[in-house]
């Protein structure tokens, strides 16, 4: 079942697995000490994505709230996201491998970005949230976390449980609702680009 919240304001224009239309990246988190099974089942979720060659690129480092790595996680984000995932549960960088067999990989950002995905719809399905972070230092994440060179630093995800956005401050209350998408009909052509796919 699509979420009553949801419902508000997303309306699939298809039938979909309602998974996909729930998750969404909401900045407001319940403070909560997500066990290690929970995490690693996310992790095991994003094992199972696709990608070329079965290359599987995707790496992912975490420091949970608490810990006495999650400073140096922190640290990482810029103002904008430290001010609403202090609560959150874990933080999770992605790194993607750029090579595969010793040769450049031209898909891995592609496998990887599934990769997370899979995390994201996991998620969902376990009650938890996700809000993935591209506002961070990814040069210093590298150093602090010691990533080889042959590694791309991706993106950051907070993860957690969803709090009341009253917690949240006032510009960021009333942009916490799920938002919407583009129409079907401006993604999807028909034969050729530009040439729409027959969608009322
Ligand atoms: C690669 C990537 C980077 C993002 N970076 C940030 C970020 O730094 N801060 C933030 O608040 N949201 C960030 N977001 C969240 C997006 O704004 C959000 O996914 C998008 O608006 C679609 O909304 P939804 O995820 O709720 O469906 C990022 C999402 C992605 C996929």
């Amino acid at each position: 079942m699509i979420d009553s919240e949801v419902q508000k304001t997303r309306t699939p224009q298809f039938s979909i697995n309602e998974v996909l239309v729930n998750r969404w990246s909401s900045r407001s988190f319940a403070k909560y000490d997500i066990k290690d099974k929970e995490l690693f089942s996310l992790f095991e979720s994003a094992r199972w994505a696709p990608s070329a060659s079965n290359s599987q690129p995707w790496r992912f480092v975490y420091a949970k709230n608490g810990s006495s790595e999650w400073n140096g996680f922190f640290d990482l984000l810029i103002d904008f996201n430290k001010q609403w995932c202090k609560d959150a549960s874990a933080l999770v960088v992605v790194l993607s491998k750029k090579e595969h067999n010793g040769k450049p990989s031209m898909t891995h950002q592609f496998d990887t970005g599934a990769a997370w995905e899979n995390l994201a719809i996991q998620a969902v399905s376990q009650g938890l949230v996700t809000h993935a972070m591209a506002g961070f230092d990814s040069a210093k994440a590298r150093e602090t976390l010691q990533v080889p060179q042959d590694y791309d630093v991706m993106i950051m995800i907070a993860i957690g449980k969803k709090g009341q956005k009253e917690k949240l401050p006032q510009d960021l209350q009333a942009r916490e609702s799920p938002n919407t998408r583009v129409p079907l009909s401006d993604i999807v052509m028909h034969g050729k680009f530009g040439n729409k796919a027959p969608i009322s």
